[in-house]
């Protein structure tokens, strides 16, 4: 496994100047805010195809390669449904077992393989810059769906839009956001990308609400600190709950600790349900959580009777995920300006909103 140090150098930066076709997207330290707004944009695009008003076949052709050696539900899911969408087809590998890693091929060889038979790769594995050293192999797009407990950049793309989407719901503005994250934080990928890409827009007010054991990592205060940003840390769930505009909940993330007893220590400690909320977050505050939420007795970390909420975002955050990731095939394969060219009417009913 080469070092994250080194890896961050094949890091392109998709700057002002915007140019995502042919590129990775590896990490939110690519992107600056005009990279962020373009995406957001493009997404905002694919809002005919996700609701089924419209069909487009802009990717007639090409092919998905969706390698996913973790499990995933939404992430592995959405990426398929998105290139769908746009007309092309997927392959999938699903767990280490049944790809040729497990014989010890290197993630070297299998790039330089599945460069000849896809035309872009979306790629989660369980180690930290595997996807990253995937893509120095692969002559074709790779986007990062989770390594590790490294980073989850399209999981910070959907939840940015989905903050942004929200505030506009509850008819309040985007500037002076103030946002809790709780639960693992240490572990948790999507907090960390979420934090770093929430950065790059002026004045972020966090709170990071985690036991001492599971804070948020070094690594990622200090980018609250190279940008200025307001940040609170604490191990009091009452005291991290309220005057928020965002809470974002996360799970304890067992698989990524020692033992299942370590784990345990954690399970259920930072519990939200209708009670909590009532009591101490203002009003509107809205509730968010990368899922899957551990909804089994002992966690309950986010409490089923929160579901009628109707600030509990969670499930429109899911939703978006798909046309967060038709904007980034659009993008990297360089189609984003051409969607309505390949556009027809859709005939089938479907009870999308
Ligand atoms: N949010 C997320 O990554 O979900 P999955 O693990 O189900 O893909």
């Amino acid at each position: 496994m080469l070092e994250l140090r080194q890896l961050k150098s094949h890091n392109k930066h998709l700057g002002a100047r915007m140019v995502f076709q042919g590129q990775h997207i590896l990490s939110i330290d690519q992107l600056d805010r005009d990279a962020v707004e373009r995406i957001l944009q493009v997404a905002d695009l694919m809002h005919p195809y996700v609701a089924r008003e419209k069909s487009c076949r802009v990717l007639e052709g090409a092919v998905l390669a969706n390698m996913f050696f973790e499990p995933s539900t939404r992430t592995r899911i959405s990426f398929g449904t998105a290139f769908n969408l746009l007309g092309g087809h997927v392959r999938e590998t699903v767990g280490m077992s049944t790809s040729s890693l497990a014989k010890g091929e290197s993630l070297y060889d299998t790039a330089q393989v599945l460069s000849t038979y896809a035309d872009v790769v979306a790629m989660r594995h369980p180690q930290a810059g595997s996807v990253a050293e995937f893509a120095a192999g692969s002559k074709i797009p790779v986007i990062n769906g989770g390594d590790g407990p490294n980073e989850h950049p399209t999981q910070a793309l959907l939840d940015i839009y989905t903050i942004f989407n929200e505030l506009n719901r509850i008819h309040k503005g985007t500037e002076n956001l103030r946002i809790a994250m709780m639960g693992d934080l240490k572990n948790g990928r999507t907090v960390h990308s979420l934090t770093q890409l929430l950065c790059v827009f002026p004045n972020v007010e966090f709170t990071f609400v985690a036991p001492n054991a599971l804070a948020m990592p070094e690594k990622v205060l200090a980018v609250c600190d190279k940008y200025n940003h307001r940040v609170t840390i604490t191990d009091s769930l009452d005291d991290g709950l309220h005057s928020q505009d965002v809470i974002y909940q996360t799970r304890i993330q067992e698989e990524r600790f020692e033992t299942q007893r370590e784990a345990d220590l954690y399970r259920g400690k930072y519990r939200l349900n209708q009670s909590g909320y009532e009591k101490f977050c203002d009003p509107n505050t809205i509730i968010m959580h990368p899922l899957p939420r551990d909804s089994r007795p002992e966690a309950n970390e986010l409490s089923d009777d929160m579901n009628d909420n109707p600030n509990l975002a969670i499930f429109r955050q899911a939703y978006f995920g798909v046309k967060v990731r038709m904007a980034l095939f659009a993008l990297v394969l360089g189609v984003e300006d051409k969607l309505s060219q390949f556009e027809t009417p859709v005939a089938w009913h479907s009870n999308k909103i």
